[in-house]
């Protein structure tokens, strides 16, 4: 198969690469790129020299399409909605890593983006990419949202609580903490060395863009869902810590908690489930695209639980979860080009 990667010289589109360099049967046929156009992939992604032999080309969408079979998007919101219509009609198959696709309603992202949705209609045929919630409709999907790093471990972390009616909807904390790569590969003030090193930064404290995208997944368990959701930048590269508060409805401990996720996601190849009382730890699944929940700390006295939920924000958070999303799209072996086991420390 022939893939594309628009917005290659980036940090999800150079783990796009990565991935993609080591998966037999896939050959990438271009990676684009304005600013480096012409000049190899280790320009941008030094771990690439003498692993791919290609160049960056600039993104010129018509002549792409006609060589592509499969084409994934890389690139800042606004981009995607514009170069969709271009890859369809062609006849790909499409993954976006942006947050142009994620909303059922496009108002929700007008208000959070800042600018019109340009592309309604596709947007009623784009499929929310979480395989382990939406994977029959992803198998059938030509254009998957990826869905967002902090997402990804907020509804994980929440769906199976909800869905056993074991927590309060209402009063749901989602706390993450997110390594810099989070924040893309261009250099802005907040993730100059001197700003995030010895530092920790909350930002948009209540108002992320990844938060209606995740009180949009948890209404559909329990449409009195809602949350307070709290983003930090860490001084790590990569990698993601979400801590979930939450109140209990029941009388649970840690071990019946335990046993609802494991009953969840049994049979998932990337949904790691930890002892109760263990708590999953950013640097284990740094580099893989293994998603690790645990804690399952009950309070009893103040009828609290607490569940902690890590990932690599690059993998599963990003490039890892959008080689799933082909691998089901395509009828692949979900797991084919994932089965790097993270590295720690
Ligand atoms: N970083 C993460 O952890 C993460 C996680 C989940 C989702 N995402 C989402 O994934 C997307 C990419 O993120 P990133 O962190 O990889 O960003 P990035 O490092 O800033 O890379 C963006 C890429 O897009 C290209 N690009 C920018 N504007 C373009 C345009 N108008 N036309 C064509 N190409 C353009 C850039 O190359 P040129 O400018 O040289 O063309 C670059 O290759 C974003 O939408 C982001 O929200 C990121």
């Amino acid at each position: 198969m022939k893939v594309a990667i628009i917005g290659g010289s980036g940090y999800t589109g150079g783990e796009l690469l990565r991935i993609l360099a080591g998966y037999p049967g896939v050959d990438i046929e271009a990676v684009t790129s304005r600013q480096y156009a012409g000049k190899k992939v280790s320009a941008a992604h030094p771990n690439l020299e003498g692993i791919l032999d290609i160049r960056f080309e600039e993104p010129e969408l018509s002549g792409i399409a006609e060589r592509a079979d499969f084409v994934f998007t890389a690139t800042p919101h606004g981009f995607a909605m514009e170069a969709a219509g271009t890859f369809l009609d062609a006849g790909l198959k499409m993954v976006d890593l942006s947050g142009d696709f994620r909303f059922d309603d496009p108002a929700t992202y007008e208000r959070y983006y800042g600018i019109p949705h340009t592309a309604p209609e596709l947007n009623e045929k784009a499929v929310f990419g979480l395989p382990e919630l939406y994977r029959d409709t992803i198998r059938k999907a030509d254009l998957v949202a990826n869905i967002g790093c902090y997402p990804t471990t907020a509804i994980l972390g929440l769906v199976p609580a909800l869905k056993a009616g074991i927590i309060e909807p209402g009063h749901i904390v989602v706390d993450s903490k997110s390594g810099i790569s989070g924040a893309g590969a261009r250099p802005t003030p907040m993730v100059h060395f001197c700003m995030a090193d010895e530092s920790a930064l909350p930002y948009k404290i209540t108002s992320h863009r990844h938060m209606p995208e995740i009180e949009q997944e948890l209404k559909k368990v329990n449409p009195r869902a809602r949350i307070s959701f709290v983003p930090h930048i860490v001084p790590v590269i990569r990698g993601m810590t979400t801590t979930i508060h939450t109140f209990l409805r029941e009388d649970v401990t840690g071990e019946d908690v335990r046993a609802i996720y494991q009953d969840f996601y049994r049979g998932e190849p990337f949904v790691r489930i930890w002892d109760a009382g263990e708590v999953p730890r950013m640097s284990a699944s740094r580099g893989s695209n293994y998603i690790d929940i645990g804690g399952f700390g009950v309070d009893s006295e103040r009828e609290r639980l607490v569940m902690v939920v890590c990932q690599d924000n690059l993998v599963k958070g990003a490039s890892g979860q959008a080689v799933q999303n082909m691998n089901i799209m395509c009828g692949f072996e979900e797991s084919a080009g994932l089965k790097t086991i993270g590295v720690h420390p």
